[in-house]
């Protein structure tokens, strides 16, 4: 399939997933082992977690970065290592987390890291109001903190295109900055950012613009969205659809489609594939390809996903991190091939000849 000018070898994407061991932003052993082993799955694109454009957009004092010379060393580094033994594609997740900045690490309780704690800060984002109520309150962004935002995307995009990422995600899902623009229920603002639904996407969809206008044209940039905030009254399908054809026409490449995140009321059914039905009504509805995500777990079931055209691709994060040969296991129980490193290809079952493919 294709993303844009970007040419995947399956339809299989692992999903971005934050890893809370970064020092200062940059990456260490722990994602050279953690990214290494998932680069030799056989997936068609390995995205790398949501990565801050600046410090105070981290969601925890440890997430992965792209805003300093060090982190682009340290990435470059960490790319050289693992393209020297897979040519699985790698495409990077761009983000900033606005009022869901400085929490703790899920081990470690989670929760926000008061401004005044140690390793804390203040959040930033489009109006005053905390995602929980025991929160300290994040600043609502003016002009200048809304242009500066604008200009560390577009920054860590000019270090993700020299580092040769593939493609570049950019997070506007979660409950995270973008969205929070996004969704009535993170914007009250009153100038031309806040209100109507156009005026909520105007700040996305500008960070779009700078973003695909900083990383080199002939590689893809798309969005990671939440189709809905499953609660009454926030952001649902239909701005999702509006935003899906607002991002086309602008150079978009793909619509990565989940959901949630943005308030503490969500009420989601979950189940097998329970996202699904959104990633098809965008497919539906434009002509770049929607990617599909959420307890998709099974070869059959990702399979009849793709058969049935409700989506172009899908993407794992749970069940990858669980089994991460899944890519494999699916080619055996599909009867497909999938590419393994040569050091490992004498552990093809004596049953299947063709599993496995030279690169
Ligand atoms: C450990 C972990 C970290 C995650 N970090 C991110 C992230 O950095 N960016 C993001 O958009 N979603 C993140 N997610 C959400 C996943 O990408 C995915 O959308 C979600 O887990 C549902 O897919 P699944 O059922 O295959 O796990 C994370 C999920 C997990 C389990």
């Amino acid at each position: 399939m294709q993303i844009g000018t970007l040419a995947l070898d399956n339809r299989v994407i692992i999903a971005p997933m934050c890893q809370y061991s970064a020092s200062d932003g940059s990456p260490g052993d722990w994602h050279l082992i953690h990214l290494g082993h998932l680069a030799l799955s056989g997936a068609g694109m390995l995205i790398m977690e949501a990565t801050a454009v600046s410090p105070e957009g981290r969601i925890s004092p440890a997430d992965l970065g792209l805003y300093s010379n060090a982190n682009e060393r340290d990435i470059a580094r960490l790319l050289a290592a693992i393209r020297a033994h897979s040519s699985i594609r790698i495409g990077m997740q761009l983000g900033h987390a606005g009022r869901k900045a400085s929490t703790r690490a899920p081990w470690e309780g989670g929760g926000q890291v008061r401004p005044s704690e140690p390793g804390g800060w203040q959040a930033v984002a489009p109006s005053p109001l905390p995602h929980l109520p025991q929160e300290v309150p994040p600043l609502a962004l003016d002009r200048q903190g809304l242009a500066k935002i604008r200009q560390d995307f577009a920054t860590a995009a000019r270090r993700a295109g020299r580092l040769g990422l593939d493609g570049i995600e950019v997070h506007a899902a979660h409950g995270y900055l973008l969205h929070q623009f996004l969704s009535p229920l993170g914007n009250q603002r009153d100038d031309e950012y806040g209100g109507s639904l156009e005026n909520r996407m105007r700040f996305p969809l500008e960070v779009f613009d700078v973003v695909r206008e900083a990383f080199p044209s002939e590689r893809p940039v798309w969005v990671r969205v939440s189709a809905t905030d499953w609660v009454p009254d926030g952001w649902d399908i239909e701005g999702t659809v509006a935003l899906s054809k607002a991002l086309e026409p602008r150079g978009c490449a793909a619509i990565h489609v989940s959901s949630g995140g943005v308030s503490p009321r969500q009420s989601i059914p979950l189940g097998p594939g329970y996202q699904v039905p959104y990633a098809s009504r965008v497919k539906r509805e434009v002509t770049m390809p929607a990617i599909a995500v959420g307890l998709i777990t099974d070869p059959h079931q990702a399979e009849a996903i793709i058969a049935d055209g409700e989506a172009d691709a899908v993407s794992l994060a749970r069940a990858i991190l669980y089994d991460p040969r899944w890519p494999w296991h699916a080619a055996a129980a599909l009867g497909a091939q999938v590419s393994a490193p040569r050091q490992y290809r004498r552990s093809q079952p004596r049953e299947l000849k063709n599993l496995f493919r030279e690169d």
